[in-house]
């Protein structure tokens, strides 16, 4: 498995820790970045790196911190194809990946501890998709998102 992981400046702590939780899985990550916390890394174009890999075929899934996790999720969200939720608890996360099967996860390292996104993440991992009804409302988000791409 193969998983896409960025932050902002306020995430970075939070995305360093993850990589090595995820290594310690076994789990390829590819880092879209920053590689400093030393200055402000803008959090839309690392979401667009990360959602658009894990949209795509360069990874199975995606990972997005920011201080709250929100402005990660809007961005993600606006690439097609990408399912991200904000997940700063574990309800949400399991529900988020059992009934959305998102495919981006989005955590506020100023809201969570490391742990708990820890937690969080393992939830997402390993909890399956349910599919049988929630398929097609899967396929009414993407033909909302294909009714409303080019600004229609
Ligand atoms: C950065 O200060 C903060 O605005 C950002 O990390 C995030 O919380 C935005 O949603």
């Amino acid at each position: 498995m193969k998983i896409a992981i960025g932050s902002d400046h306020a995430g970075y702590a939070m995305k360093e820790g993850l990589k090595k939780f995820l290594a310690n899985r076994s789990i390829e990550v590819v880092d879209c970045g920053p590689d400093t916390d030393a200055k402000p890394a803008e959090y839309v174009p690392i979401a667009k790196a990360v959602a658009e890999k894990a949209a795509g075929a360069e990874a199975d899934g995606g990972i997005l911190i920011c201080g709250t996790g929100m402005g990660m999720s809007i961005a993600a969200n606006k690439v097609p194809g990408v399912r991200a939720g904000l997940c700063n608890e574990l309800f949400t996360a399991k529900y988020a990946k059992s009934d959305v099967n998102i495919n981006v996860l989005c955590m506020g390292s100023r809201v969570i501890s490391q742990r708990l996104a820890e937690e969080i993440t393992t939830l997402w991992l390993d909890t399956p998709f349910t599919g049988g009804r929630f398929i097609p409302r899967l396929q009414q988000l993407s033909e909302l998102e294909a009714e409303t791409r080019d600004g229609r």
